[in-house]
């Protein structure tokens, strides 16, 4: 990966070439997703974030959502059906999911919110995709009311982030891995600085905040990849 960012920085000098760095951008991605990845940070999402920030933002009836590596949208799809299920009140609130990755191709494929047989086998609960997804041929689609919920935007995490809310969650999930320590440090400040003081940043399994950036600490939710910010 190392290699590829250092590709990518050398094709954005040359004049001319952002159509071949969008090309080489979606060639090298890896989009490897499924719903309710990993299970356990949506148990804790379940039984702890939500259930304490519904309490805390009662007297707001808001709450902002950012997923930020979103690939083919199972993952903000997953948390869109989780609220839907489990916290049918936010129906009368102002929820703001935005949804950004890299990748054009893969940002066209989330809004569209298709997935194929094996695609939905891979971790979708049968009664969700009955209740929330029309057949379409081999395919099954969220329905509209799910997928206009959510706004899928292009951003690019090594560069400088448009202005977003402040936001009450954060799923920064199977990204950071591919990049330096340096950049890790400069994404995670970022994180810090746009997170609510008592929100939550979900990372993936493999990825650790606290050696690079020790303003972040664990949740205690076994396995759930869930941090928040040390109180100062
Ligand atoms: C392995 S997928 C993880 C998807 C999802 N978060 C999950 O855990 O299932 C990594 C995603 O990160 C995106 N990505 C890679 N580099 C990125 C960058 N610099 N900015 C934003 N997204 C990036 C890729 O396009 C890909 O969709």
């Amino acid at each position: 990966m190392e290699a590829s960012k250092k590709l990518i920085q050398d094709l954005k000098r040359q004049p001319g070439t952002s159509k071949l760095v969008e090309r080489v951008v979606e060639a090298i991605t890896i989009h490897e997703t499924s719903f309710f990845r990993d299970i356990h940070p949506f148990k804790c999402m379940k039984e702890l974030v939500f259930p304490g920030l519904l309490e805390r933002r009662a007297k707001q009836n808001s709450l902002n959502i950012w997923c930020a590596a979103c690939s083919s949208g199972q993952e903000p799809y997953t948390v869109t059906l989780l609220l839907k299920e489990n916290f049918p009140q936010l129906q009368s609130w102002n929820v703001r999911f935005i949804a950004t990755d890299i990748s054009n191709q893969i940002l066209d494929r989330a809004r569209n919110g298709k997935f194929s047989q094996l695609e939905v086998n891979r971790g979708l609960p049968a009664p969700l995709l009955l209740k929330h997804f029309e057949k379409h041929g081999l395919e099954w689609q969220l329905k509209p009311a799910i997928r206009s919920s959510l706004e899928f935007r292009k951003l690019n995490l090594i560069e400088t982030w448009p202005p977003m809310p402040k936001m009450d969650v954060i799923l920064l999930r199977n990204v950071l891995i591919y990049f330096d320590v340096e950049t890790k440090r400069r994404i995670l400040g970022q994180v810090r600085k746009l997170l609510h003081p008592d929100g939550y940043l979900f990372l993936g399994a493999a990825e650790m905040p606290m050696s690079i950036d020790n303003a972040f600490e664990r949740i205690d939710f076994p396995r759930s990849g869930c941090y928040k910010l040390r109180k100062l």
